[in-house]
């Protein structure tokens, strides 16, 4: 199994960002525990940043045909990225939305995620953890639809 595992816009500031939204794991920290984690359930992943919608959406439209399925932390795309939302939902992968800070309990326009929709769950708020359980959710998601 392939999960793409994909950070949006200052993700890759992690660590020296507001830690107490976000927490003090660099992004290099979260992806070697999502690494770990990765491998005990027993699936390949691939990681991708970058701070431009486009090559989010290169990124997938590349990579999604190999691929079983997409964890995402969009940043502040998660707000208005109405062609990362139309990528997503072209790639025909199922995907899971993270956050390390909770959307819901900030600004009101951060409360807004525009790729809700395409996604199979949220998970908010729970900084690093938040990825470590949005991969579990995924990987038993498309265990599941491959058992039908
Ligand atoms: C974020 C929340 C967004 O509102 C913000 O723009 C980010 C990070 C989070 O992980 O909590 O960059 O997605």
């Amino acid at each position: 199994m392939k999960i793409l595992v994909i950070n949006g816009p200052n993700l890759n500031m992690l660590g020296r960002r507001e830690a107490k939204h976000y927490g003090t794991d660099t992004l290099a920290s979260i992806e070697r525990q999502l690494a770990g984690k990765g491998k005990a359930l027993g699936c390949e992943i691939v990681f991708f940043q970058s701070n431009h919608e486009g090559s989010i959406i290169d990124f997938i439209q590349e990579k999604a045909g190999g691929a079983d399925g997409i964890l995402i932390n969009p940043g502040a795309l998660t707000h208005y990225g109405y062609s990362l939302h139309d990528a997503l939902l072209d790639s025909g992968l199922p995907a899971v939305e993270v956050h390390l800070s909770d959307i819901h309990a900030r600004e009101e326009w951060r409360k807004i995620s525009v790729i809700s929709d395409v996604v199979i769950k949220q998970v908010s708020g729970l900084k690093t953890q938040s990825y470590l359980l949005g991969l579990e959710a995924l990987v038993e998601h498309i265990r599941s639809q491959k058992k039908k």
